[in-house]
């Protein structure tokens, strides 16, 4: 980078605190989450758009963050894997889903593939085996078959629809109170 390169202020919100940084305008999402934020767990495959290993929600919608200029997100919501856990550190139900099914292994794409889902998810909570391979199918894993990837997104729907109930439960027995 030249010395002269303009910088640019941009202020946004990454798993709900506000973060500020200066940036020049040809810096990637991806590096300034990894470089200027310190938020290592959204990785770096291909800075292509192919690999989906740097996917990131943007105001709840999955993006390869390769492909977004910083500059681009300022004001935005932005939830990386760092942003998935409950606030006591509790797993989402698509982390657990990945434990419960052995749906990583080297775990390089796996930020990736739990955002993405994260997202799916939360258009279609219960989708068949087929949506769930059409769910992950543009996400590349070189370690693994899918196989346990597709069963971890069935998972993660189970334990979505539990926590559902669960709450719906607690609301009742609130109401009544
Ligand atoms: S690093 Fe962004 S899609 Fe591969
Ligand atoms: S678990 Fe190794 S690349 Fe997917």
């Amino acid at each position: 980078m030249s010395e002269a390169e303009t910088r640019h202020r941009i202020a946004l919100t990454v798993n709900g605190i506000e973060r500020r940084a200066e940036v020049p305008a040809r810096r990637l999402l991806s590096d300034c989450l990894r470089h200027d934020l310190g938020l290592t767990g959204t990785h770096v495959g291909c800075e292509h758009g192919v690999c989906g290993a740097c996917t990131v929600l943007v105001g709840g919608v999955a993006m390869r963050s390769c492909l977004l200029l910083a500059v681009s997100v300022d004001g935005e919501q932005v939830t990386t894997v760092e942003g998935l856990a409950g606030p006591d550190g509790a797993l989402s139900p698509v982390q657990q889903g990945f434990a419960d099914c052995h749906g990583l292994q080297c775990g390089f794409c796996t930020p990736g593939f739990l955002t993405t889902i994260t997202a799916g998810l939360a258009e279609n909570p219960d989708p068949t085996p087929e949506q769930a391979r059409e769910l992950i199918s543009g996400n590349l894993c070189r370690c693994t078959g899918y196989q346990n990837i597709v069963a971890a997104v069935l998972r993660a729907a189970e334990l979505g629809k539990q926590a559902e109930l669960g709450k719906q439960a607690e609301l009742g027995k609130q109401a009544k109170a």
